[in-house]
């Protein structure tokens, strides 16, 4: 046998890997605020060796991991049930299952509700057996866990068909070409990155009208976003039921996902769906077969959670909402672009060169703010630069820093604003 050779085929392999996604490579290698190592946290301060940082960067948008009634429910489940029950859901689960099931729908107002862990395992295991071997259309936007369930799907024999992003006219011409059934619409709820909301009741009536299924992604939306009733203390409505509720929507050929990993500080996400459906699921879905379940401490902070919800869950909603308008406030009063309208506390601010998130989030850093970091591949070229996330937990300090960070970002960088964006978008226009 020959000597094993110096560079293997795998390197090059990875090598090849890395250069696709050079820029975010680069980042993590060389940037503070990516693949950080916390040292400590206080409140929503966070420490990074010997520097302290207001962490807007954050998605417990609730505050839940903080809040006391919560953190003190925790030792008597687990003294109760242990840490983790390590049985597969087929097999069996804990009752705090099926009472976090009966809870959820009844805040949710749906027929049934069934719970695994994460959104990313929901989007692999249910999107291929909703999709079949029919057609799944898909939001050109849609979160990258939805595209690669979808991926999945496509795999098991489902045509795909993308369309742009949000814009319900362009579904109904494809749906009228009258694709193969089963018929799945694939969309965000809240979007991950714009903040903003789809037209719930367009993509409705078109499933209703077409035979489809939507599937709706409101990772963001839930605990965030509600019912609207006469009493709310803010336009967000109340309960934090998620945008289908919002919209005034009922959940007649719609299959909501969600999960209590954002507002509830939780390890757990749901479907909201017919109970015909869940007993399906049961059997096809590989994560109720084979994966193993949330860990002790998730299922209670989620149940007391959903109590908490109850008792003062708009409270901490209102708190948001207002941390969250004086954000806004104050990008308006720069001229700062985002394309959030919607109000809601995802608030993405995209640089006029990219190039400069290197510096711009080393400013950011050394003033004391931590944010998420949008960096191409992450997001398209024109869209780099980086997010905030407001928290009930934010004190109003912390967003007074962040207020007047962002005037000093605007003098000393190239954001965009109103004028630059149209004129952009003009000159990709002209460019086809
Ligand atoms: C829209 C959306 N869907 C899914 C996920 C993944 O959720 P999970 O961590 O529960 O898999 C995220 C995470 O950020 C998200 O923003």
């Amino acid at each position: 046998m020959g000597a094993r050779p110096l560079r293997r085929e795998t390197d090059s392999w990875l090598e090849r890997w890395t250069a696709t996604v050079a820029d975010l490579a680069h980042l993590k290698d060389s940037h503070p605020m990516l693949d950080a190592v916390i040292d400590e946290q206080i409140g929503r301060r966070i420490r990074i060796g010997d520097h302290w940082l207001c962490d807007f960067a954050s998605c417990n948008y609730l505050g839940f991991d903080l809040d006391q009634e919560i953190i003190d429910s925790i030792p008597g489940y687990v003294a109760k049930w242990g840490t983790h029950p390590s049985w597969s859901r087929l097999l069996g689960s804990p009752i705090l299952y099926e009472q976090i099931e009966e809870k959820l729908a009844d805040l949710l107002g749906s027929e049934d509700t069934l719970l695994l862990p994460t959104i990313t395992h929901i989007h692999m295991s249910v999107i291929p057996v909703l999709g079949g071997s029919g057609t799944i259309f898909l939001d050109g936007r849609a979160h990258k866990t939805i595209y690669d369930g979808v991926t999945i799907a496509r795999g098991h024999g489902a045509q795909v068909v993308r369309f742009r992003h949000n814009d319900h006219e362009h579904l109904a011409e494809l749906l009228k070409q009258n694709p193969p059934t089963p018929r799945m619409i694939a969309i965000d709820g809240v979007n991950s990155m714009t903040g903003n909301a789809p037209d719930v009741t367009q993509f409705a009536r078109l499933a209703r009208e077409h035979d489809a299924l939507l599937y709706v992604d409101d990772a963001h939306g839930f605990g965030v976003i509600g019912e609207r009733s006469p009493d709310e203390l803010c336009e967000w409505g109340t309960r934090g039921n998620g945008v289908i509720r919002h919209q005034g929507e009922s959940y007649e050929n719609i299959v909501l996902v969600a999960g209590f990993s954002k507002s509830y500080s939780s390890l757990l996400s749901f479907l909201a769906l017919p109970t015909q459906l869940k007993n399906v699921l049961k059997v096809t879905a590989p994560p109720y077969l084979y994966s193993g379940p949330s860990p002790v401490a998730s299922l209670a902070t989620t149940l007391t959670g959903l109590e908490v919800n109850d008792k003062r869950g708009d409270q901490y909603r209102y708190e948001m909402y207002r941390k969250t308008k004086r954000v806004i406030e104050r990008l308006r009063e720069l001229d700062i672009y985002t394309p959030n309208v919607s109000g809601y506390p995802l608030i993405e601010i995209p640089l006029a060169k990219h190039e400069d998130i290197d510096p711009v989030g080393r400013y950011l850093f050394d003033r004391g703010i931590y944010v998420t970091m949008a960096a191409y591949p992450l997001v398209p070229k024109e869209e780099v630069g980086f997010r905030i996330q407001v928290t009930a937990a934010n004190g109003d300090d912390e967003v007074d820093l962040l207020c007047e960070v962002l005037g000093e970002l605007q003098e000393k960088f190239k954001l965009q604003h109103e004028g630059h964006r149209e004129l952009m978008l003009q000159a990709r226009a002209t460019r086809g």
